[in-house]
């Protein structure tokens, strides 16, 4: 029999047919990763682990499984994962693409306009109890209909942030790897080499996955280079942004304010200096998360770990095996 391992707790309604055609073992915690130990001892007969983007799948846990098959992440972004080695190792890496395409974007939008228009401070300031009346300028934000956007990555998330931009009638700047005519004609986004779309956005806009290349991209030199009224939002990864800059900009006026939904290391705790800021606000990586995108992608990754046990193609692989 097949064995699996599930290294979160999911709704069981969803391993009916996977217990079909394999022996599943699940970590039983929603709340918590499974400890490295726990994980490294529990994949080593497993021809099949769903993992999660805090699971390390690196050169030492790809070395001790010698009957995996497949390594499936319940996430679009798969940096924390070996794709090469895994590849020379003949295993297979699948993600969830698309069906989380619109809840992320969704997040991202709402973070820029919860971000520029000073939602969370305002709230607060209510349930403090600090709230003394109307005046002109109480929390008076950024506008963002009308306001130019750059976006910094124009793969499915991206376009889908680009579509709702548009409805808010933004102009929409974006710099990719390549250029995407597609939705340049679709969506009427312009291409702009990356020192220009940080020079011209009011809002910069982080939704690329995290590469050697993308890694630590925002830097204090790029902050500078940024408008001072302008906000940046990150929904990609926190590798992206080099922390300290990003404070140091914020603090010193060199840009407005941050929108983060992903920071380099998670969780962060309560003393983190982004939240003694209150112009940046930190949400706890919820991009994806809402019920209906979090059902689609448990199912998306049960029905690739089925394919992959019936010796069938996964649907959604990342790597090509030899
Ligand atoms: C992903 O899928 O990569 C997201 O970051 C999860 O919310």
């Amino acid at each position: 029999m097949n064995k699996v391992l599930i290294t979160r707790e999911v709704p069981e309604r969803f391993l009916t047919d996977l217990k079909q055609v394999a022996d599943v073992e699940m970590y039983p915690e929603q709340q918590k990763p499974m400890p490295r130990e726990a994980l490294l001892a529990q994949s080593k007969d497993k021809t099949v682990v769903i993992t999660m983007l805090s699971d390390q799948i690196d050169k030492e846990y790809l070395d001790s499984c010698p009957d995996l098959k497949a390594v499936i992440n319940l996430a679009v972004g798969y940096d924390n994962i070996d794709v090469d080695y895994a590849a020379q190792k003949g295993i297979v890496i699948c993600n969830t693409p698309d069906v989380l395409t619109e809840t992320t974007a969704e997040l991202g939008f709402t973070l820029m306009v919860v971000t520029a228009r000073r939602i969370i401070e305002a709230a607060a300031m209510v349930q403090d109890g600090e709230w003394t009346g109307w005046s002109p300028y109480l929390m008076a934000g950024k506008d963002v209909y009308g306001k130019t956007v750059g976006i910094y990555g124009m793969g499915a998330i991206g376009q889908a942030f680009a579509r709702r931009c548009t409805g808010f009638g933004m102009t929409v700047l974006y710099h990719n790897r390549s250029r995407h005519e597609q939705a340049e004609h679709e969506l009427g986004v312009t291409y702009a080499d990356f020192d220009e779309l940080i020079a011209r956005s009011d809002y910069v806009v982080c939704t690329a996955p995290l590469t050697e290349e993308t890694r630590n991209k925002f830097d204090q030199q790029v902050f500078k280079q940024m408008k001072s009224d302008a906000i940046f939002i990150n929904i990609g990864r926190g590798g992206h942004v080099v922390e300290e800059d990003l404070l140091h900009a914020v603090k010193n006026q060199e840009i407005l304010a941050a929108g983060l939904d992903v920071l380099a290391a998670e969780p962060i705790d309560s003393d983190h200096p982004f939240l003694n800021e209150p112009n940046i606000v930190v949400l706890p990586h919820i991009g994806s998360a809402s019920v209906e995108t979090r059902d689609a992608m448990i199912q998306l990754c049960i029905d690739n770990a089925r394919y992959v046990i019936n010796g069938e193609h996964p649907l959604t692989p990342v790597n090509k095996t030899r």
